[in-house]
């Protein structure tokens, strides 16, 4: 009986242990650094209206393409947010919001690091600003 308990008590230890280590590890995230944004980006006109159809189009691409990372309310919590190294910006954010549509634009076209390029995945231009349309629509 009293190497059951000794045992039971180094089980729980390690089990500490591993819970420790992987809160540690979910904390490791980096914050997200500003985005340097080229000009040509800054000053692009959005191809469509942010009218209910282009949101709608945007929607399910985002479902396609972005949900496992951003999350299904854009707020940064997808299935696989936690494994990425830099923690994922939620779409509410304010400052997020304050970009012009370009530079949204350029980061899912273009992206950097973590953030896939889509410039293949999501090729039509208007498909492209349906996603800025519709990143834009959950804030
Ligand atoms: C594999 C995971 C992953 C997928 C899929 C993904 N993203 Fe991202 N996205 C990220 C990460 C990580 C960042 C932060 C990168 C950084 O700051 O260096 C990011 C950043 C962004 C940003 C910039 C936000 C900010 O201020 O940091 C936008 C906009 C964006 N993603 C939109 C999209 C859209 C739209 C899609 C789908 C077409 C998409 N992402 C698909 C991981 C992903």
């Amino acid at each position: 009986m009293k190497n059951l308990s000794v045992l039971l008590k180094s089980l729980s230890v390690v089990a500490f242990l591993f819970a420790l280590c992987s809160s540690v590890v979910a904390q490791d995230q980096k914050a997200a650094s500003a985005w340097e944004i080229p000009a040509k980006y800054k000053t692009m006109k959005n191809a469509l209206k942010g009218d209910a159809a282009s949101v709608n189009v945007g929607k399910n691409l985002y479902a396609k393409h972005c949900k496992s990372c951003h999350g299904g309310a854009g707020l940064g919590d997808g299935p696989k947010a936690s494994s990425m190294k830099t923690k994922i910006t939620s779409f509410k954010d304010a400052k997020f919001q304050a970009q012009v549509d370009g530079a949204i634009y350029y980061q899912i076209v273009i992206g950097r690091d973590e953030m896939p390029a889509f410039d293949k995945k999501v090729a039509e231009e208007d498909d492209r600003w349906a996603l800025v349309n519709f990143v834009r629509s959950l804030k």
